[in-house]
């Protein structure tokens, strides 16, 4: 109760790192399109992946330069959005113990020349625009990235 007689809360924000265990991923147009979906996604089960939400979509030049609003500035950003919005993906967020960063060593290297053997990229991906999937690189950036695609009805 305040002085004047209100009632008030306060509310302490502390900067924490957010550990959610979940990543988001996308298949990109070129698996989809090469029909890898089905072999993508038994790869990331066997690899202890439960899915907690998924969609097939196709996005819009404009959505796909909004997901990756971040890369603007670089010279590939234009073919990136171009790619993206090309075909269907298919979206999902993903849970496991230390998802983003076990995430990203089973997609292996940006770039399919640079990825390890085994990984998806080196068995899937045609080239560094063309990878066959996205994987988040922050706890933070899956939730927005998870955000951007799912409402919380889409969700278990
Ligand atoms: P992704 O993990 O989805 O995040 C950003 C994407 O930009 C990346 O995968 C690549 O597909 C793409 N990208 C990164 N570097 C290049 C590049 N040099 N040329 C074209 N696309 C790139």
């Amino acid at each position: 109760m305040g002085s004047d007689g209100s009632s008030f809360n306060f509310v302490v924000l502390k900067k924490e790192k957010i550990m959610t265990n979940r990543t988001f991923t996308m298949i990109k147009p070129d698996a989809f399109a090469s029909g890898h979906t089905g072999s993508i996604l038994k790869h990331i089960e066997a690899s202890g992946y439960k899915i907690i939400a998924m969609k097939l979509t196709k996005l819009s030049a404009e959505k796909a330069g909004e997901f990756y609003a971040v890369h603007k500035e670089r010279p590939f950003y234009g073919e990136l959005v171009e790619f993206m919005s090309s075909g269907p993906i298919v979206a999902a967020i993903l849970e496991k113990e230390n998802a983003v960063e076990d995430f990203r060593k089973l997609i292996g290297a940006t770039n399919p020349a640079n990825a390890e053997e085994g990984t998806i990229r080196k068995l899937y991906a045609k080239s560094v625009g063309e990878n066959a999937v996205h994987g988040s690189d922050s706890d933070e950036n899956a939730q927005i990235e998870g955000n951007f695609y799912f409402s919380s009805f889409e969700r278990i």
